[in-house]
């Protein structure tokens, strides 16, 4: 009796003693302990926890798979840039470069190569009908043809080492060697940063030299109908001093040489130019859909690709006058030249100009 009455007297202090212990255990817990500094919160369902608390550590997808979508923090360097971890955008830009760029751009250089060995092949090359008569005219004046020479002697090199950067590490590099390629490619890289204002320079010279020759008129029509009289042995419609041929290498050279020299100058000064958002926010107003929101790395990457494409294609039509203003066309050579060219040339491939200038003359001024 004395000894369970002593029992029911200790009983509160086993009670008591049973439930710190309890705590203890519980508060020892590892488990404890992690739920305590990652608490539930209102965002995630599971908080961000690993379910089942397997590895019993933090899951921070949500926050990497936000950094790897190219989520832009704030930095407190000077290179705000650097508040983006991963710029996936990247990814898309040397796809694009390494995969149908550089692959479209060597059919399209393969192609004109085709094109005109067929031509030569079929045509031959285009003699003066008549015969040269011995007698010449002035075609081009000596500012025109330094004009016509800087641009062609800058833009023969820039193609040259432009080329090279895209495909020289493919072509040349197992030919050459890792020395003599890497010589040859920091100075064509050197070249290419100089020679592109020599370029824009002469660009802007036959611009105010040619662009009243080039307005587009009905009888660029005829010409184009007719095949410019390319094909046909002894046809030649009628032209003025640019036939429409001409009229479109013109063109081709101005608007396709302005896009190069502007997306060559945002390469040139990186971070410097923003030319894609304002353009695809003026494209929107005609009923585009267009990112206008570019960051600067979107903004040289887009210039990147529109600089090597745009060349690549100027490069293949340029291809194209170059052969027939040389090999591809008796006479046509000596316009850049000398300058002077054969009265009969002048008769047969720019009728209208001819009569103006006095084609039976020697050596009259160009008009
Ligand atoms: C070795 C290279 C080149 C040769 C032999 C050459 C030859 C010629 C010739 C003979 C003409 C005058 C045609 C005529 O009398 O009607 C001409 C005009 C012209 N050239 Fe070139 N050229 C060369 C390179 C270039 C380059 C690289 C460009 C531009 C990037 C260019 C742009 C032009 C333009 C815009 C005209 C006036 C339009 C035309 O006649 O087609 N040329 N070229």
């Amino acid at each position: 009796m004395r000894a369970s009455v002593a029992r029911a007297e200790r009983l509160p202090q086993i009670v008591l003693l049973s439930i710190l212990l309890v705590a203890a255990v519980i508060l020892a817990s590892p488990a404890w302990a992690q739920e305590s500094r990652n608490p539930v919160t209102a965002e995630s369902p599971t908080g961000g926890q690993v379910p089942g608390n397997v590895l019993g550590s933090q899951a921070d997808s949500d926050l990497w798979r936000a950094v790897r979508e190219g989520v832009q923090g704030r930095v407190s360097i000077p290179d705000t840039q650097a508040g983006q971890l991963i710029q996936s955008e990247g990814d898309n830009w040397r796809a694009w470069r390494n995969g149908p760029v550089t692959v479209y751009g060597a059919w399209a250089m393969l192609g004109i190569v085709i094109v005109i060995a067929l031509f030569f092949v079929l045509r031959g090359r285009i003699r003066i009908d008549a015969g040269p008569a011995g007698t010449t005219v002035e075609r081009f004046n000596l500012i025109e043809r330094t004009a016509h020479w800087i641009t062609a002697s800058s833009f023969i090199v820039l193609a040259l080492t432009g080329l090279n950067m895209l495909y020289g590490r493919h072509v040349l590099l197992p030919i050459l060697g890792p020395e003599i390629f890497s010589a040859i490619t920091t100075a064509g890289k050197y070249a290419h940063n100089f020679l592109a204002f020599a370029f824009m320079v002469g660009l802007v010279m036959i611009f105010v030299l040619w662009v009243a020759h080039n307005i587009p008129n009905r009888l660029d029509l005829k010409w184009l109908a007719m095949g410019g009289g390319l094909f046909v042995k002894g046809v030649h419609p009628p032209a003025a001093k640019f036939n429409a041929g001409q009229k479109l290498i013109f063109w081709a050279t101005i608007l396709g040489g302005a896009s190069i020299s502007l997306s060559g100058l945002a390469l040139l000064f990186p971070f410097e130019f923003a030319f894609f958002g304002a353009t695809f926010e003026a494209l929107n107003a005609i009923g585009f859909s267009l990112p206008t929101q570019l960051t600067m790395m979107q903004e040289m990457q887009l210039s990147q690709l529109w600089h090597g494409i745009v060349s690549l294609i100027l490069i293949a039509i340029i291809v194209g006058h170059i052969y027939i203003g040389s090999v591809g066309m008796e006479g046509a050579f000596d316009a850049m030249g000398s300058g002077q060219v054969d009265t009969n040339w002048a008769r047969e491939h720019h009728s209208i100009w001819a009569a103006k200038v006095g084609g039976n003359a020697s050596s009259q001024a160009a008009e």
